[in-house]
């Protein structure tokens, strides 16, 4: 049947010929029918009564079915009722032999199931064209139903959960790898359902219900990762990382027909990235050691100084407060140093919160001034006098700072100039910082976020600045982009859309 040459389940090359029933009581028209189809190549079979027909059809799979009205047993009416309403049966067409005028029985034909007619007498050519016809619309049936288990399969052996919701967010479509990700045992359970109805049955509907009613708001596909505690294993809980993309897919008059979902596990992707992170961080706390250890030396060393005095010497009251309070701030000056130390290098976890970016980019710009070299170069940064609020991990909204602020002391020249600018419009927070640096060659500027690109030679540069930067934005949604000239100077710019800017509830 299926005679085209691409590939299907059942892929053959050379289809048998189809296979015909003829269920006739006339023996002349029988004959007639039989002998007309078998020289067209097409395999035929006769019956003379229904119930005769009937057992044929039962025993033998046919690819179409001429059949008789008035016949004795059972007449053609009931035989095509009994076919159509056979679920093993139903699909066969059954073309029905009619006489000429008899209009009546042409409509009870095609009310008991009949898929055509043809009028008794008939001409040969037009049973054959019928035949064909009908045939034609069988492979084609065929072929779609293959081609539908093809992608069904497809689309179930997913490693990513699938998920299509109507426009009113009632669940069309749920592939199997979403009912193992919710623990459900069949389809059945969410299916029909509208989204909101399901939060309660995993969290995961609750992130996607959220996700669902962005999309709807803002017309275009929003992309976050959620992270789920799942089994417990002794006494730990395992995290579960996911990436939520949820897409409209709209008409031609741009209304939304149906919300797309795709939902993937990235556990060990994850955990990848968070040892690269973890390993620029620890790289960037490395660059900027030699200046912390400076920075916290002079006030021990005053400390010190103050002590020795105090125990050597009998020193009158007020100059002995004098020094106590000497000591006293030097070490205020120790536990600020280390209080931006541990906001900036605590463990990252899963935290998410509502924070200031101007106050995050304050507390980097102090710490990328212990960097060796920053204190030749002039920095540049005039805070806005309103708080924009970020919603998200702001220990690593500050490792993007950090490392950005490290390469750009590490091309500029003494004397050369950065200058970070923040700023909010239209519901996008904008970040940039440039530099008077060396700049980027144009080769260059293709690869400087792949992982492990780097110019710097004996250890100073790991490659992954720019690439872990570039991840933890995509995180928030945004974007970074470079615009650099070779001998002058680079500059970094972020955007972070709207929906991760907050307004603080306080
Ligand atoms: N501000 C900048 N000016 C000039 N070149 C830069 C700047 N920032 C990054 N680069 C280039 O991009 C490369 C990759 O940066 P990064 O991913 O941070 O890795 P690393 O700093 O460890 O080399 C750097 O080696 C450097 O060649
Ligand atoms: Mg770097």
């Amino acid at each position: 049947m299926n005679k085209r040459n691409e590939w299907t389940f059942d892929n053959h090359f050379h289809s048998p010929p189809s296979k015909i029933l003829i269920i006739e009581d006339d023996l002349d028209t029988s004959a007639l029918l039989f002998h007309t189809l078998t020289e067209e190549g097409y395999t035929a079979d006769q019956v003379f009564d229904g119930e005769k027909g009937l057992e044929a059809i039962q025993e033998k799979k046919y690819d179409l079915i001429l059949l008789d009205l008035m016949m004795p047993l059972i007449d053609g009416f009931d035989l095509c009722q009994k076919v159509k309403s056979n679920e093993k049966m139903k699909s066969v067409p059954i073309l029905i032999l009619t006489a000429k005028d008899d209009y009546n029985a042409k409509i009870r034909g095609f009310q008991v199931g009949a898929d055509d007619y043809i009028t008794k007498p008939f001409v040969i050519g037009e049973l054959l064209a019928r035949i064909r016809a009908h045939l034609r619309i069988q492979e084609l049936k065929h072929d779609l139903t293959v081609s539908e288990n093809r992608y069904r399969q497809i689309i179930d052996h997913s490693p990513d959960a699938i998920l299509v919701l109507s426009n009113n967010k009632e669940v069309l479509f749920s592939n199997k790898r979403l009912i193992e990700i919710i623990e459900e045992t069949s389809e059945e359970s969410i299916a029909g359902k509208n989204i909101a109805e399901l939060t309660s049955i995993s969290p995961i509907f609750q992130e996607v219900f959220d996700s669902i009613n962005r999309v709807e708001s803002q017309k275009t596909h929003i992309q976050n990762e959620i992270c789920l505690n799942s089994s417990s294993i002794g006494e730990t809980t395992q995290k579960t990382f996911f990436e939520l993309f949820c897409l409209p897919i709209t008409n031609e008059y741009s209304q939304i027909e149906t919300f797309q979902v795709i939902i993937r596990d990235v556990t060990q992707r994850k955990k990848v990235e968070d040892a690269f992170i973890q390993a620029e961080k620890i790289h960037s706390l490395g660059i900027l050691t030699a200046g912390i250890a400076h920075e916290i030396n002079n006030p021990l060393t005053g400390i010190s100084n103050a002590i020795q005095i105090i125990k050597k010497c009998e020193l009158p009251s007020e100059r002995q407060a004098e020094i106590c309070e000497h000591v006293l701030s030097n070490i205020n000056r120790i536990a600020k140093i280390v209080k931006e130390l541990t906001t900036f290098s605590r463990p990252y976890g899963g935290i998410s919160e509502v924070f200031n970016i101007i106050e995050a980019i304050s507390d980097t710009l102090t710490l990328s001034r212990y960097q060796s070299g920053s204190e030749k170069i002039k920095f540049c940064w005039s805070p806005p006098s309103t708080p924009i609020y970020l919603s998200g991990n702001r220990n690593k909204f500050q490792q993007v700072i950090i490392n950005l602020l490290v390469n750009a002391v590490q091309a500029t020249a003494p004397n050369g100039v950065i200058t970070v600018e923040a700023s909010e419009e239209a519901k996008v927070l904008t970040v940039s910082i440039a530099d008077t640096g060396c700049g980027i060659p144009p080769n260059q500027l293709k690869k400087i976020f792949d992982p492990f690109f780097t110019t710097k030679r004996d250890w100073k540069g790991t490659g992954l600045g720019l690439a872990v930067s570039y991840r933890i934005i995509q995180l928030f949604n945004g974007t970074i982009n470079v615009e650099s000239t070779l001998g002058k100077g680079s500059k970094f710019t972020i955007k972070i859309p709207a929906y991760h800017l907050t307004t603080k509830n306080e």
